[in-house]
C-alpha cells in the first residue's frame, strides 16, 4: 500500500474502509510482529471487533488493553499497566502497540510504545477529527501529572498512521466541532485557500462529502511544518495558535469541562482581536475567524472569565521560556508569526 504523506520515517494513510486493511499491512510490514491494541471502551464498541477481523484474517495475533473514555486515562500509571501487559505479552521490539482512537488513546499507547524496551513499533489508528489532523501526526505522545496536562512525554512518531474518515460519522457533535476548531487553525496558519474554502462549507455534512481531501491538506501541512521543525523549538510553535489562551481557558474552568477545540476557538479570536488593535495583524481577519468558527457552532467568546486566573494559567504554561512567552500571531489568514513577549504585553490580549 502506497502512503498518502511520508513525514521521515511515518507513513500516513488516509483511505475510507482502512481499519479492514491494516491486518494485510502489519502482515506485510511486521511478518512476526503480535499486536497489543489499545482502545477506549466507546471506540472499542464501535470498531475492536472490524479491527479484530481485519488482524484474524491476515492470522496476525493479537492482545487487547481498554480504557476508560477521557482525559483521566492519560496517566503515568495506565503506561505502566501497559507496559506490564506487553511485557506479559512476551512482545519485542519487533511487535506492535496499535492504537485505536482519539487523541488520550494516541498519547498514551504511543508513549507506552516509546518507552517499552525504550520503543517498539508505533500503529496510530485516528478515530476524532482532532486525532486525524492533528495528534496522530508528528510524534508528540504523552500523559497529565496532577499539576498539568502532557508534563511528561516524548517524541515518538507513529510508523505507520492509519487514517479512516469513515469512522468519523460516529463522532458526536461537540467532539466534531472541536476537530473543526483545528482545522480552521490550519486555515488561519499557513492556507488561505484551505480556509476560504472552509468558508464555502455551511455544514457538517458538506464538510463530510469531501472529508477526506480536507485531512488531508491538513495532514499535509502539519507534515511540513514538523518535518521543519521536529522538536519544536521554532516553526511548530505555530501550530499552538489560540491555544495560550486556550489551555488556560480549559486549565482554569477544568478539563472536560469545555472542549479543548472550544477553548482555542475562543483563544484564537481573542488573540487576534487584541493583535489587530496594536496593528500588527490585518484588519478584518478576526471576523473572519469569528464567522467560520459560528458556521461549524463553536462559541467565540466566553461570558463572565476570571482575567487573573487566566493569567495566571498563562503565566504557568510550560512552554514559557523564562519571564517570556512566545505568542502566535496571524499577520493575515494563512500566515502566522511569532512574536516573544513579556506576561505583562500578554495581559493586554485578554
Ligand atoms: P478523546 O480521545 O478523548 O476522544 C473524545 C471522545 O470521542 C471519547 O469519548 C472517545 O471515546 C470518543 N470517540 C473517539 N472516536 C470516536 C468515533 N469515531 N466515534 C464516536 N466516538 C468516538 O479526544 P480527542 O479530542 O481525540 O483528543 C484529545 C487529546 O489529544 C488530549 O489529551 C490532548 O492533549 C491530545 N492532543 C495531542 C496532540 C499531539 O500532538 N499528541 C495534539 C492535540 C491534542
Ligand atoms: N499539536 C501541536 C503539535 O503537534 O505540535
Amino acid at each position: 500500500m502506497k502512503p498518502d504523506i511520508e513525514l521521515k520515517s511515518s507513513k500516513i494513510y488516509i483511505k475510507n474502509g482502512i481499519i479492514s486493511e491494516a491486518g494485510m499491512l502489519i502482515k506485510s510490514e511486521y511478518p512476526d510482529a503480535k499486536v497489543l491494541i489499545v482502545s477506549d471502551y466507546t471506540v472499542a464498541g464501535l470498531y475492536l471487533e472490524a479491527l479484530k477481523e481485519s488482524l484474524d484474517v491476515s492470522s496476525v495475533p493479537y492482545d487487547t488493553m481498554l480504557f476508560n473514555d477521557g482525559e483521566k486515562t492519560k496517566t503515568l500509571s495506565n503506561i505502566e499497566a501497559l507496559c506490564e501487559k506487553a511485557a506479559d505479552n512476551e512482545m519485542n521490539r519487533g511487535d506492535v502497540i496499535l492504537a485505536l482512537g482519539g487523541g488520550v488513546i494516541g498519547d498514551l499507547a504511543g508513549f507506552a510504545a516509546a518507552v517499552f524496551l525504550r520503543g517498539i513499533k508505533f500503529i496510530a489508528l485516528p478515530t476524532t477529527l482532532l486525532a486525524q489532523v492533528d495528534s496522530s501526526v508528528g510524534g508528540k505522545t504523552g500523559v497529565n501529572l496532577k499539576q498539568g496536562k502532557n508534563l511528561v512525554g516524548s517524541f515518538y512518531k507513529a510508523d505507520h498512521v492509519l487514517i479512516d474518515p469513515e469512522t468519523l460519522k460516529t463522532l458526536n457533535d461537540r467532539e466534531f466541532q472541536c476537530g473543526m476548531a483545528e482545522v480552521i487553525k490550519y486555515g488561519c496558519i499557513w492556507d488561505d485557500e484551505l480556509f476560504a474554502r472552509l468558508e464555502s462549507l455551511k455544514t457538517r455534512a458538506v464538510v463530510m462529502s469531501q472529508i477526506k481531501s480536507i485531512v488531508k491538506t491538513c495532514c499535509e501541512i502539519k507534515a511540513e511544518i514538523v518535518c521543519q521543525d521536529e522538536y519544536d523549538r521554532s516553526l511548530r510553535m505555530i501550530l499552538n495558535f489560540g491555544h495560550t489562551i486556550g489551555h488556560a481557558i480549559e486549565n482554569t474552568i477544568g478539563y472536560g469541562e469545555i472542549s479543548h477545540g472550544q477553548a482555542v476557538a475562543i483563544g484564537m479570536v481573542k488573540i487576534t482581536k487584541g493583535a489587530e488593535k496594536k496593528g500588527l495583524t490585518e484588519v478584518g481577519t478576526a471576523e473572519r475567524i469569528e464567522q467560520l468558527l459560528k458556521q461549524f457552532g463553536l462559541a467565540t467568546e466566553m461570558e463572565g472569565y476570571d482575567r487573573a486566573k487566566i493569567m495566571r494559567a498563562i503565566v504557568i504554561d510550560k512552554k514559557n521560556i523564562g519571564k517570556h512567552m512566545n505568542l502566535i500571531l496571524l499577520k493575515h489568514i494563512g500566515q502566522a508569526e511569532i512574536i516573544i513577549m513579556s506576561s505583562r504585553e500578554m495581559e493586554a490580549y485578554l
